[in-house]
């Protein structure tokens, strides 16, 4: 009884890093498909998928920086917090980087920054621990972002392709005006992790590979 109250107490520490703050970037005009963040696979809107992706992870400083009220009200549904993004940093033309940085000005306190790509919706929470682990141990990155690896078809070594689901970034270089730095270590995340929803068609697949139990639900 007395380990359990232990472990408890230790789990809670490990993991309510208040230093640690989770952003999802999520406006409401796209290209592709109107409201996008709020498509579903699996009977669950992209926004919710990463706002409980992040929580299964043991984050729980969850932020989605939005334009759109439809999309507000479903992060405040899932229990995110919520942050108005303003018209700039909401334009199609703008680099997210202007979003994470306009954030990461109103969060003083935030240490490092975990942005999702609410349009990643197979990334694993166990693979969000991993990255967060990898930016400590075994010697201290900058950031750490996610890649595929794809074998390359005369050469022996493959290549790694960056997949855009997450950028653990400290929030120095973020206001230095990067995601990324020299100092990154990366991630290799499995192949239906990097499936990336731009299209109608990306989204039937996305399901398509659910109902078939082709990818894990969690
Ligand atoms: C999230 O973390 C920031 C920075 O540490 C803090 O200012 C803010 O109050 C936290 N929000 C919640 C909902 O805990
Ligand atoms: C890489 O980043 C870590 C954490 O910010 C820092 O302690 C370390 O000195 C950096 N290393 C280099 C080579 O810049």
């Amino acid at each position: 009884m007395r380990i359990m109250v232990l472990l408890f107490i230790y789990f809670s520490w490990s993991t309510c890093n208040e230093d640690i703050v989770v952003l999802i970037l999520a406006r409401g005009g796209s290209k592709g498909i109107p409201l996008k963040n709020l498509q579903t696979v699996g009977g669950l809107s992209l926004v919710a998928r990463s706002i409980l992706t992040a929580r299964k992870a043991g984050l729980l400083n969850i932020t989605v920086s939005t334009d759109h009220p439809l999309i507000a009200l479903e992060a405040l549904k899932y229990g995110a917090s919520v942050f108005r993004r303003s018209s700039i940093t909401a334009a199609h033309y703008a680099p997210s980087i202007w979003g994470v940085e306009e954030f990461a000005l109103s969060m003083p306190l935030a240490k490092i920054i975990v942005l999702l790509q609410a349009t990643s919706p197979f990334l694993r929470y166990s693979d969000l621990q991993e990255a967060l682990k990898k930016l400590q141990h075994p010697r201290s990155y900058d950031c750490v972002f996610s890649v595929i690896s794809r074998p390359r078809r005369q050469d022996w070594n493959g290549e790694l392709i960056e997949t855009g689901a997450f950028y653990v970034s400290r929030v120095e270089i973020i206001k230095q005006g990067f995601l990324q730095n020299k100092n990154c270590t990366i991630l290799e995340v499995s192949t239906e992790e990097s499936l990336e929803v731009d299209s109608y068609y990306d989204l039937q697949v996305a399901n398509a590979l659910l109902n078939s139990n082709l990818v894990s639900s969690e």
